[in-house]
């Protein structure tokens, strides 16, 4: 039995399975509560964390990342640590990625986002979503079993960001095989093998700034050009390096979460028949389930904020330099916001107030993409295969289910999904 006051967050295995008990745990004491290893403030209240995510006056991003690990590369004086912040920004990780970034440079990073993830963009990426969901799916379809996460899952969520992008079709087998979702006896044509052996982000940032610089140097009639012109909101034309962030960081942001709500999506149907059933009875269902899987299942287990100056949150106090974290799952399931909150419930009236994609100026630009993500794969997936279940080989018998969860505490997800399926074509 875990001691829930003395557990690691952080490291702690017993934890991965199911961190709900143990968030229910820290809520009960206190919706903000101070953890005894890092002296981080955990924040498992819904309101509580929602106060948080939108001040970023206050509340600093610079570690949203990392958290804890590596500490603070300062130690924190005085009532307001803005200036040191500012001083230590690039020994933070990930600190060159919009995530970590507070306004007014947050802002610009952004505003370049605002140019790519337009309605009429979105349009045409769902045209090729259906495309590529059929595709997919005619990879393993026939066989009537499959791995979820890496047969569909991980490759999918990939290739809608290659395209949200505007990736040449030609080039995507490349993306595969360097992002970890090639399939087997797959040709993607020259590749450099050192990229696949050294960071894939730094073969991302190679191959944007290609395309970028490209773009710039001809102007096509492409996505990838509008990308490249995109301007500053004071009509500064970005460094090739600054576009080049903003777009790979979309593969990491995008790629791991999409996959872990698809692959929850898929366990809730095979786990509850009768959800499954009613999704193929009522197809209008279907963005209801994906936003109560988002709800129950949030990819983002935990993020990050440093406050800048002495706060208060609920009814406790922080001081300047004290590590906040928040963790949507655990908001999500505050029984003071939510019903029955462990509860999968298909008609729940207010299961978009759900913070899956977080709050405030950092909140996911992703989440229109992911949701229609979620819509077309549903639709395809129940169009494909009859009488899902989940392979008891695998993951046991009814009753007895066992599932790994990777194990990190920043996101929850499935390592592995093998499921049983009537093809239907
Ligand atoms: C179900 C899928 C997804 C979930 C649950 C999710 C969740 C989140 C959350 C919670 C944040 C806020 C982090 C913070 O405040 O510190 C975030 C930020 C972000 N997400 Fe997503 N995301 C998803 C999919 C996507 C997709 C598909 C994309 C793009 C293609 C994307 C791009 C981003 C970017 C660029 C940020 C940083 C925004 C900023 O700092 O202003 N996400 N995401």
């Amino acid at each position: 039995m875990t001691d829930f006051d003395t557990v690691n967050y952080f490291t702690d295995p017993d934890l991965i399975p199911d961190p709900h008990p143990y968030f229910d745990h820290l809520r009960a004491k206190c919706p903000v509560t101070q953890e005894p290893h890092y002296g981080v403030y955990a924040v498992t209240g819904y309101e509580e964390s929602a106060e948080v995510l939108k001040d970023s006056s206050i509340f600093s991003s610079a570690v949203a990342v990392g958290g804890p690990f590596p500490p603070l590369p300062f130690t924190p004086v005085g009532d307001d640590i803005s200036e040191l912040i500012e001083q230590h920004r690039t020994e933070l990780p990930m600190y060159e990625h919009m995530v970590t970034m507070d306004p007014p440079q947050h802002t610009f990073a952004r505003s370049v986002l605002n140019r790519l993830l337009t309605p009429a963009r979105l349009k045409e990426n769902e045209e090729f979503m259906w495309r590529l969901a059929d595709q997919q799916l005619d990879e393993f379809a026939d066989a009537g079993h499959c791995e979820f996460l890496s047969q569909y899952a991980k490759p999918f969520a990939l290739l809608v960001v290659a395209d949200m992008l505007g990736v040449p079709e030609a080039d995507h087998e490349q993306f595969r095989v360097v992002l970890g979702a090639s399939r087997p006896g797959a040709r993607p044509g020259a590749i450099d093998n050192e990229a696949l052996s050294s960071n894939p982000l730094a073969w991302l940032d190679e191959k944007f700034s290609a395309y970028i610089s490209d773009r710039r140097d001809e102007p096509r009639d492409d996505v990838l050009t509008s990308l490249a012109l995109a301007k500053y909101p004071d009509g500064t034309t970005p460094e090739v390096i600054d576009v080049v962030r903003s777009a790979t960081f979309l593969f990491a942001a995008g790629q791991e979460t999409t996959a872990k709500v698809l692959g929850a999506a898929v366990r809730i149907m095979g786990d509850q028949p009768e959800v499954q059933q009613r999704l193929r009875e009522d197809r209008s269902l279907i963005p209801n389930f994906i936003e109560e899987t988002l709800r129950m299942d949030a990819p983002v287990k935990s993020g990050f904020r440093l406050a800048r100056r002495a706060t208060t949150v609920g009814d406790v106090d922080i001081p300047a330099g004290g590590l906040v974290m928040f963790c949507p799952g655990a908001a999500n399931r505050d029984p003071r916001r939510f019903e029955d909150p462990h509860e999968f419930r298909l008609d729940r009236d207010n299961f978009r107030e759900h913070i899956a994609f977080g709050r405030g100026v950092h909140t996911c630009p992703g989440g229109p993409l992911a949701r229609v993500e979620g819509r077309v794969s549903i639709e395809r997936i129940l169009d494909r295969m009859l009488d899902i279940e989940i392979n008891a080989e695998r993951h046991g018998p009814v009753g007895e289910r066992t599932y790994g969860y990777e194990p990190t505490f920043l996101l929850r997800g499935l390592s592995e999904l093998h499921i049983d399926f009537t093809p239907h074509s």
